[in-house]
């Protein structure tokens, strides 16, 4: 019998997940990770909050607990992630600009540095742009006393810190054409057009009744792809249950495989129990483990039997 990750492998891609430190000593858990899955993103671990709680002192226990685990099984590691406004110490937000600038290439490099070589591909950038028709960046302590630049120059520190690392970035609602993964768009084109590094594009792909999946899903994947970039789906979770979230799985994976670039999927937790969701059933495995329909749809799609 397949799993998503043997499924996925046969079709040149990986299947991960988002994992818990915390959960890895469950049994079940830690079966279910291991068997079904060969990519591995720390949920919170590697964030701001959880890596350097104050200046100048990391702490990487927590997200050493999840890579180790998972190059121990064999997994690929997804880095989550440098430079976000959220999970942010509220030290960092107290900075003036020459001190926040060196602060986030310091984190860059401490992080990274860190986990040299072991990170697939990291997100190195997470949700810079605002929700709505604007197109225009979200506020945060980088963007208001950085300026635009400073995305550039994270891609830019980070790129000398783990050469060998895929290097993306991360957002959501940017699934579908609309006017966010439009100004998206736009950045990624003119890093590619002055050489600023960058090589991939995180779509999280956190869907429900009012927030869907998107019917033109496949065709942004490919107008990304088309600019140079490998583009992944790097959150995916569905709300629903049965049918229509089996269907809706379909789709997603569906259009991954349609897209030569589109390198991989990971949702965004292994079992419902855990999800941020709270009370909600996104997920492939509900919480008693036990493979959802969703679970069968993905694997279908994936190849596998
Ligand atoms: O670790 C503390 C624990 O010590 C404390 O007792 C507990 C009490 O609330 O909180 C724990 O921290 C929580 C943490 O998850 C670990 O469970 C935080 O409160 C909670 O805010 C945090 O939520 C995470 C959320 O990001 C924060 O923004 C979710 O687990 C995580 O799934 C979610 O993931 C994000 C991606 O990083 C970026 N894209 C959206 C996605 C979903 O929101």
């Amino acid at each position: 019998a397949d799993t998503l990750g043997s499924a996925a492998a046969a079709q040149g891609r990986y299947f991960g997940t988002a994992v818990a430190a915390g959960h890895l000593g469950e049994a079940d858990y830690a079966a279910t990770l291991d068997r079904e899955f060969n990519s591995a993103t720390p949920e919170n671990e590697m964030k701001w909050d959880a890596t350097e709680p104050s200046r100048g002192t990391f702490t990487f226990s927590a997200a050493d607990r999840v890579v180790d685990h998972a190059r121990a099984q064999g997994m690929d590691v997804r880095g989550h992630t440098l430079v976000w406004h959220s999970q942010l110490p509220s030290w960092v937000g107290a900075l003036g600009a020459a001190d926040l600038r060196g602060a986030m290439n310091d984190h860059i490099n401490q992080v990274m540095g860190r986990y040299k070589g072991q990170i697939h591909s990291w997100d190195v950038v997470n949700e810079a742009f605002q929700d709505g028709d604007s197109g225009a960046r979200r506020s945060s302590p980088f963007q208001d006393k950085l300026g635009d630049g400073y995305i550039e120059e994270a891609f830019r520190t980070a790129r000398a810190a783990d050469p060998a690392a895929k290097l993306c970035y991360n957002d959501y609602n940017t699934d579908g054409v609309n006017a966010k993964s439009t100004a998206v768009y736009a950045m990624v084109k003119d890093f590619k057009a002055r050489g600023v590094p960058i090589d991939c594009v995180g779509f999280q792909g956190h869907f429900n009744s009012n927030s869907p999946v998107p019917a033109d899903l496949r065709a942004n994947l490919q107008r990304f792809a088309d600019l140079g970039v490998d583009v992944q789906i790097t959150e995916l979770d569905i709300e629903g249950s049965g049918t229509a979230q089996a269907d809706a799985y379909a789709r997603v994976v569906d259009a991954c495989l349609a897209v030569d670039r589109c390198t991989g999927i990971t949702v965004w937790g292994v079992t419902d129990k855990y999800s941020w969701r709270s009370g909600g059933t996104p997920l492939l495995f509900d919480g008693n483990y036990d493979a959802k329909p969703a679970y069968d749809a993905v694997l279908a799609a994936l190849g596998g039997d």
